[in-house]
């Protein structure tokens, strides 16, 4: 287990952004995306922090939900340019992801996308800080980021110790204002996170139990924070929850986790823009579906704990009428995008060219084509 990221938890934490800043120099890029921060006023409080501590700070603003390469690459220019000592991204997982490539490509040579496809090796990065303002990916506490490129109709994940941020501030208070169709996106994000590492390979009786309570915290108090969404409490419940289970816990004690959903749910992404965490509760049910007969009693033991009945088949509509309670959508045709005829066979183009796969779970054609059909219907 490695986790170096300091975290900061609870109401106003973001006061001590500012002196935390100033260990790392005097120059900041504030990284954040289409204009939440403002509205919400995040972003006054994060300036007001910086500009106190004497931090001089220069801006890329714009990021998009599922973040593109390009944006990368222009703020690491920026970043270059003015000769900044430290990232600041203040926002959701793009906003994070995006900074976290930022933060590699910045001193490198090489382009943010050979080196999230594995070709080069990050060599050093520029020390990052995190202002989160959504629950659901983790990227907070973790050394992951991914990145869309539009192109080669690629969405990739990429993970390395360089990639940590060095300290995270959690105001569960700047989730108060998610709309209630990203909160629910969050809370399947955070659910799916278990679920691909229970999963994963290898036995851990001890990370299962750590992964049952996050999942059933989820499945308590992510309904009951939809009824309630301004109510503080449940944010800090949903959003430390989001937080542990992608930090390494849930991982801990396997050789990996599978994370086969999750690429199927990323080439939803690529081709109709699907938020993450819709992409997730569309692709989960299909994929538990198709596992159903390999490993009946993986699934079970899961439903036994989770739900309180072992049965497969009811364990797999438990979690499927659990997306729907929230409101995330549990089928392409329930995510009001015009797919069209086409859409079947370009979801099929779209994971061969992304070799969508589980390590664990290993996907053949035959597979891919019963995957798509249970997502679309
Ligand atoms: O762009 P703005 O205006 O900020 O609006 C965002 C965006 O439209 C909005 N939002 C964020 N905070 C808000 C808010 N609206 C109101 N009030 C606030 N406080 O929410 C929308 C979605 O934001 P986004 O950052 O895209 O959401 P999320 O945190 O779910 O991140 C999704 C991205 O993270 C990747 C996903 O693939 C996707 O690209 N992931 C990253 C992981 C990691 N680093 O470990 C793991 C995950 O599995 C995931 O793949
Ligand atoms: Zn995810």
């Amino acid at each position: 287990m490695y986790n170096p990221v300091k975290l900061h938890f609870g109401k106003g934490v973001t006061q001590k952004l500012g002196k935390a800043a100033s260990g790392y120099g005097k120059k900041a890029l504030l990284v954040y995306g289409k204009g939440s921060v403002k509205k919400s006023g995040e972003y006054d409080q994060v300036i007001k922090s910086l500009t106190g501590a004497g931090i001089e700070v220069f801006e890329y603003p714009g990021i998009k939900p599922n973040p593109v390469v390009e944006d990368v690459e222009k703020a690491a220019e920026l970043g270059r340019e003015k000769g900044v000592e430290m990232i600041i991204a203040v926002g959701g997982g793009s906003v994070l992801d995006s900074a976290k490539y930022i933060s590699i490509s910045m001193p490198s040579e090489h382009s943010c996308w050979e080196m999230a496809s594995g070709k080069i090796k990050p060599e050093a990065s520029v020390p990052l800080l995190g202002v989160l303002t959504l629950a659901a990916t983790g990227s907070e506490m973790n050394m992951f980021a991914v990145v869309q490129n539009d192109r080669e109709q690629k969405k990739i994940g990429y993970g390395h110790p360089l990639m940590f941020p060095k300290q995270s501030f959690l105001d569960p208070s700047f989730t108060l204002s998610v709309p209630a169709d990203h909160t629910a996106y969050g809370v399947v994000d955070l659910i799916a996170h278990c679920l691909e590492g229970w999963f994963g390979e290898g036995e851990a009786s001890l990370t299962d139990r750590f992964i049952v309570s996050i999942i059933r915290e989820a499945v308590e108090y992510g309904p009951a924070l939809l009824r309630e969404p301004d109510n503080y409490d449940l944010r800090a419940r949903i959003m430390f929850a989001a937080t542990m289970a992608l930090n390494g816990l849930t991982a801990t004690g396997r050789k990996s986790g599978d994370w086969g959903v999750h690429a199927i749910g990323h080439c939803l992404s690529v081709l109709w823009d699907i938020p993450h965490g819709a992409s997730l509760s569309i692709a989960f049910p299909a994929w538990m579906k198709l596992q159903e007969s390999r490993i009946p009693e993986r699934i079970s033991t899961l439903g036994r704990e989770v739900f309180g009945s072992s049965d497969p088949s009811q364990t797999i509509r438990h979690f499927s009428d659990f997306f729907s309670l929230l409101g995330s959508p549990v089928k392409i045709s329930g995510t009001g995008i015009e797919a069209g005829d086409k859409a079947p066979a370009r979801l099929l183009e779209v994971m061969k060219i992304n070799e969508v796969n589980g390590s664990v779970h290993k996907l053949s054609e035959s597979d891919y084509h019963f995957l798509v059909r249970e997502m679309m219907q």
